[in-house]
């Protein structure tokens, strides 16, 4: 069977749309990539819907003409500081007379779980149990089993209603039907982290133009989730500040020359310019390491404990545009002690897809990679669609 599968990743620097075929023998093949520059989107929240809604159309027609046919739904990425997200827990006494763990017994410690989130601001995005306990022991699938007692611990992601909305009208006005929205430090979790690591317990970084996305992952299960307000965009704003050069010439030196690796030093006078513009290199390095320096301990200060090495003994995977940032590797070791490697993507196939492995792609790639593993699970959708919403979300994450 063949089924299209499209993915939208709204960024604040670029607007990806991804289309692709998903088939039972060749997996999944990529039809069609459309990039643009992203307006009208701040700290990865819709601010304007007029520049927002052309930076969509434009990327999806890039994709239609690369792919040959039209999109008329797709997977959207979600993020910003309106995301919160908490582990949330419940317990209820089962009362059947047989004792039996039944399919409403799920349901209803799962809405008492839920029962401490605020109505009406708030829009529940994922639900993912991450763990039950029945009469005091963990399982995995308490349904079926026989207890007094059953808990729940779920992850549990809302994000305000007034963004989901704005978002909701950018897609829908460009006449796209939404099929889910994708938290997308999950996606990102989903593209460049092994199993292995996910198992072991990890934090994956995707740091890009305007927000740092992150997510930890533990015993094969989603752990914590959160978003901080700092990335490139600052980078290029303190090289431009500092230096006294222009925001567009401060990107550009930034990607062409920048780098964290130690100064050698033949270098320390090296002079670096472009356009009539000339500016010191160890300068223009000492100004990224403070600020991604800086960003790497606020990274870690996001953990909801301090121990960080029993948290996350396989470290930290880096991904996103400031991912290619020269050093930036060596500079992270050494400001958390931890290990950490670059999460590039894994090859896809299909038309120009070797473009997609780069950092700054890890999300857009993910958002496609969870929805083929979760549709409908654990979603608002799913959450209205219960029972049946639940059982798909039941069984997707144990
Ligand atoms: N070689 C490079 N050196 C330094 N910075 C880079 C390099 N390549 C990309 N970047 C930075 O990466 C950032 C863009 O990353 P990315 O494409 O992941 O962001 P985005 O998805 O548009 O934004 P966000 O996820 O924050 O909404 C920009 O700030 C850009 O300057
Ligand atoms: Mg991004």
């Amino acid at each position: 069977m063949t089924k299209k599968i499209a993915a939208i990743d709204i960024g604040t620097t670029k607007v990806c749309t991804i289309m692709g075929v998903q088939d039972d023998k060749y997996g999944l093949r990529i039809q069609g990539i459309g990039v643009v520059p992203s307006h009208g989107i701040e700290k990865a929240i819709v601010a304007n819907v007029t520049q927002v809604k052309d930076s969509i159309r434009q990327s999806i027609s890039k994709a239609e003409m690369m792919a040959g046919t039209k999109l008329t739904s797709a997977y959207i990425g979600v993020t910003g500081n309106s995301i919160h997200s908490a582990n949330k827990k419940g317990t209820i006494a089962i009362t059947n007379n047989d004792q039996l763990v039944r399919q409403d017994d799920l349901k209803r410690v799962l809405d008492v779980a839920l029962n401490s989130e605020a109505p009406g601001e708030r829009k529940i995005l994922h639900v993912i149990p991450r763990t039950y306990i029945l009469d005091g022991h963990e399982v995995q699938n308490p349904l079926g089993m026989h207890g007094n007692e059953l808990g729940i611990e779920a992850h549990v992601i809302t994000g305000s209603s007034a963004s989901v909305q704005n978002l909701t009208q950018c897609i829908n006005g460009v006449g796209i039907g939404i099929d889910e929205f994708i938290l997308e430090p999950l996606a990102c979790a989903e593209a460049v982290l092994t199993a292995e690591e996910k198992q072991v317990g990890v934090l994956v970084a995707d740091i890009g133009g305007g927000i740092t996305n992150i997510a930890v992952m533990r015993d094969g299960c989603i752990y914590h989730t959160g978003v901080l307000s700092v990335a490139g965009q600052h980078v290029t704003q303190d090289i431009a500040t500092g230096l006294g050069i222009p925001i567009e010439l401060a990107e550009e030196m930034k990607k062409k020359y920048g780098s964290l690796q130690p100064i050698q030093e033949k270098e320390g006078d090296k002079v670096v310019g472009e356009n009539g513009h000339s500016i010191a290199y160890a300068d223009l390095c000492d100004i990224m390491r403070a600020r991604l320096e800086e960003l790497m301990r606020l990274i870690i200060m996001e953990l909801p404990h301090s121990n960080t090495a029993s948290l996350i003994p396989a470290g930290i995977v880096i991904t996103g545009g400031c991912a290619n940032v020269p050093g930036i590797v060596e500079m992270a070791q050494g400001v958390t002690r931890l290990p950490v490697r670059i999460g590039i993507p894994s090859a896809l196939s299909g038309v120009s897809s070797a473009q997609l492995n780069d950092p700054s792609y890890a999300t857009t790639v993910g958002l496609l990679l969870w929805s083929m593993k979760n549709a409908g699970v654990g979603s608002q959708k799913g959450m209205q669609n219960q029972p049946s919403g639940f059982r798909r979300l039941f069984s997707a994450f144990r």
